[in-house]
């Protein structure tokens, strides 16, 4: 999947060192409800765990060929948003230096072409904090449509009680 500018693609253990740069800052995990990355060897781990499946993306910028973002998407059933049965959720996030460039929209896009035209998917359910408004403007230039707020008691990050605006996108073929 790619446009003129970016590529989505597998992470690969050499992207251990960018992914620690950009997921050790403090300004982009919390917002998503994750913890800075701590070490390379924990962002080695996490491509090959968390990453390391047939719905989560690298977002790579061809200019440079590095990953500078992720995006994907995966079932909903342990995010606690209050999605249909068998509703996927997706998300990502994008390195700082980039950030308000049109890359996360682009890669969004490029996501949603794909689920559309290699899965049966009907709708996908998303979520982003209410201080977060830049992740809701990226969903609804996507064509996702707010439903509703919701709150999860035991937030992974801080165990703070952060209120959700929660978004969905019924898929059109
Ligand atoms: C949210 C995030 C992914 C957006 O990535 P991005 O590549 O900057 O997104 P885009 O440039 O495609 O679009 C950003 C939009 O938000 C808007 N925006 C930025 N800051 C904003 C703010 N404080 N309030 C409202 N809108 C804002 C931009 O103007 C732009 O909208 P526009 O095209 O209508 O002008 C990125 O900021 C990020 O990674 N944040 C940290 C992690 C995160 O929040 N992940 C999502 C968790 S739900």
């Amino acid at each position: 999947m790619e446009t003129n500018r970016i590529l989505l693609r597998p992470w690969r253990d050499d992207d251990a060192e960018s992914l620690f740069q950009y997921a050790s800052d403090p300004d982009v995990g919390p917002r998503a409800g994750w913890q800075p990355h701590k070490s390379v060897e924990e962002s080695l781990e996490i491509i090959r765990t968390v990453f390391h499946n047939d719905t989560n993306w690298a977002i790579e910028l061809k200019a440079t060929g590095e990953a500078i973002g992720a995006i994907g998407y995966g079932p909903s059933c342990d995010c606690k948003l209050p999605a249909r049965e068998n509703e996927p959720i997706c998300g990502y996030w994008i390195a700082k230096p980039y950030w308000n460039q049109g890359i996360c929209t682009e890669a969004l896009r490029l996501m949603l072409d794909h689920i559309r035209q290699t899965t049966a998917i009907l709708s996908l359910i998303s979520g982003h904090f209410i201080d977060n408004p830049a992740s809701g403007r990226v969903m609804e230039k996507c064509g996702f449509v707010p439903t509703g707020e919701t709150c999860i008691d035991e937030s992974q990050y801080q165990g703070a009680n952060r209120p959700i605006r929660v978004l969905r996108l019924e898929i059109s073929r």
